[in-house]
């Protein structure tokens, strides 16, 4: 390892656990350039609105900040939390809310923020409760799309990536908490597989 800070990466390494691997899917560059389209997309649809963004957390961190400095004109965000998943690759397929929203939506141009749309369960349920609050346009922007996965009849108006069905992290997603700081999407590999297309080596 070079002891000259100049020549390190300036990217932190991921931190993994024995038996555990990632491969780059997506980089970090393609991700921005790929916002930066979404951004004109979605204000092309609505170009003097003031938009109003809701991030589902956590896995929305990294891609709500970035996509809302894409869009011009006046932007607000609020937050909130769901739960779906086990601390597992398993989808239980149970959806209930943590932390509701801070704000009112009502009359309001709310864009959806997810980073990943798998079965659509948690969108379903979401698309439910934020319609009942009555917002003027209900939007739904997503990072990733597993459309192979997709159990409920939902779909997003706005996709940064159509994905294969295997275990991303990365860029906000994680296994186990763990990856959500990678600055790619990448794919996690375990066991021998984790050793032959790492990107990144443990
Ligand atoms: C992910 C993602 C979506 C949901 C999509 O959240 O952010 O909310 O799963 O899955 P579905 O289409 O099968 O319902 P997760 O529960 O992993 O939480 P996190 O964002 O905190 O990681």
């Amino acid at each position: 390892m070079s002891t000259n800070p100049k020549k390190r990466s300036s990217r932190a390494r991921p931190g993994h656990r024995p038996g555990e691997s990632v491969r780059v899917l997506i980089s970090n560059a393609r991700v921005k350039q790929r916002l930066r389209q979404l951004g004109e997309e979605i204000r092309r649809d609505f170009p003097t609105e003031p938009l109003h963004l809701i991030g589902v957390l956590k896995g929305s961190v990294f891609f709500l900040a970035d996509l809302a400095r894409e869009l011009g004109g006046e932007v607000s965000f609020d937050f909130l939390s769901v739960s779906s998943y086990g601390s597992g690759t398993d989808s239980t397929g149970e959806v209930k809310l943590i932390k509701d929203l801070d704000v009112s939506i009502e009359g309001r141009t709310v864009i959806v923020v997810e980073d990943i749309l798998d079965t659509g369960l948690t969108l379903k349920y979401l698309l439910r409760f934020f319609e009942e609050k009555k917002p003027k346009h209900l939007r739904v922007v997503v990072l990733l799309d597993k459309v192979e996965r997709r159990i409920a009849d939902v779909h997003a108006d706005y996709t940064g990536f159509p994905i294969p069905n295997e275990f991303v992290v990365g860029y906000g997603l994680d296994y186990d908490e763990r990856y959500r700081n990678l600055p790619d999407v990448c794919v996690l590999q375990f066991g021998s597989r984790a050793k032959s297309k790492s990107g990144y080596r443990a």
